[in-house]
């Protein structure tokens, strides 16, 4: 483990303009991913973000939201559960749909995968819009979760996503 905790995560993260489509600055978190030092202190922020919130359960948002919840469900020693895009998991399902700028998008849960109040925090890689995770904690909410929290790696605050969001929010790195 490197020494320099407090080093600038910033730096590990890389700006793609114009993906996935024209004038879109894709901010790309693989590059942090590929630096074990650098991964490794992003997860223990997390986990000290995080852990106030004492959570039973951490619910990953697919796909990109599965690369840290599953490594902070095993710091935290918390459950964690996938809210997946449509047709993905088996059994009986709870689904949501929600609006986007053209059209609109469907996530799952698995219809036990929460006991009734369970303290569950939604974890993903990014916040731009609020869509996706206002949605994932509506989703909770229906599944009879008490979601206690919200946690990103990245916000991109010009944006205003977190106002849509029915939780308390924490970041570890923002943009304007
Ligand atoms: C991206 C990102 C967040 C969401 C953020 O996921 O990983 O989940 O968009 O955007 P929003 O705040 O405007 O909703 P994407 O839908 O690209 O899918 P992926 O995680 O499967 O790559
Ligand atoms: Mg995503």
């Amino acid at each position: 483990m490197t020494q320099h905790e407090d080093i600038d995560l910033k730096r590990y993260i890389r700006n793609i303009p114009d993906f996935p489509k024209p004038g879109i600055l894709f901010y790309d978190i693989s590059t942090l991913m590929r630096e074990p030092d650098a991964w490794q202190i992003a997860m223990g922020r997390l986990a000290r973000q995080i852990a106030p919130w004492e959570p039973d359960m951490l619910a990953a948002v697919e796909s990109r939201g599965f690369l840290t919840a599953a490594p902070l469900a095993d710091r935290l020693g918390c459950g964690m559960l996938m809210l997946r895009k449509p047709g993905k998991l088996p059994g009986a399902t709870i689904s949501h749909t929600y609006d986007l700028e053209y059209g609109s998008d469907t996530l799952q849960i698995q219809a036990d995968a929460i006991k009734p109040g369970q303290r569950v925090v939604v974890m993903d890689d990014l916040l731009a819009t609020g869509g996706t995770l206002a949605a994932s904690v509506t989703l909770l909410q229906k599944a009879g979760a008490q979601v206690v929290g919200a946690s990103v790696l990245v916000e991109l605050t010009g944006l205003g996503g977190r106002a849509k969001v029915d939780a308390p929010v924490k970041t570890l790195l923002s943009y304007e």
